[in-house]
């Protein structure tokens, strides 16, 4: 049995920065008729219903979903697919893509080149967290919740297989092959 995960990030701490995050873009998007904002599954449904919430500006809420990869080289390399797409096309659209991690980037990396090509208006990034130790690629997030140490996270829509989703802070998980 797996212990509870440490608290690393509050269930206060967040509500606080999503808040923040809100207010921000709501003042970068005020001039605009609509944001679209792109919820990639599983993961990001918690922070997008949270985020989407306390904006101010007109906006639309979608997902779409990735087949996972087994390692980062086979993002790389673009067998990472769509698993479920948009429901309208989003040439002309303002696309707020709205992330739970950034890990190594090779996901979002090869999201933001997919969506590039549909010719969206403008294309920008939220994230509720990111592992700068760990990012492999050139890629920058325009709104960032918090840059974490190199831990396995969970809670706030981020799972351990498939575990500890629904949990309202942000802990870390210590799996059991890393306990002595
Ligand atoms: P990347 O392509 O390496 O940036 O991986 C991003 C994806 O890996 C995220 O959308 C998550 O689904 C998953 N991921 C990476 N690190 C964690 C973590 O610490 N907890 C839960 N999921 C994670």
């Amino acid at each position: 049995m797996t212990e509870q995960p440490e608290v690393l990030i509050t269930e206060e701490e967040i509500k606080k920065r999503v808040q923040a995050l809100g207010a921000q873009i709501s003042e970068d998007y005020k001039d605009v008729e609509d944001v679209y904002m792109l919820g990639v599954l599983r993961g990001a449904f918690i922070f997008l219903a949270d985020l989407s919430r306390v904006l101010t500006v007109p906006r639309r809420v979608d997902f779409i979903a990735l087949s996972s990869y087994e390692s980062p080289s086979t993002a790389a390399t673009g067998a990472v697919r769509l698993v479920l797409d948009v429901r309208a096309p989003l040439r002309g659209k303002h696309v707020l893509v709205v992330e739970d991690i950034v890990d190594t980037g090779y996901t979002l990396q090869y999201l933001l080149r997919t969506l590039q090509a549909r010719e969206p208006a403008s294309l920008k990034t939220a994230s509720l967290l990111q592992k700068p130790d760990r990012l492999e690629v050139p890629i920058s997030i325009d709104y960032l919740g918090f840059t974490i140490p190199d831990k396995w996270v969970v809670g706030y829509g981020l799972d351990w297989g498939d575990r500890f989703r629904t949990l309202p802070y942000i802990g870390v998980v210590h799996p059991p092959d890393e306990v002595a």
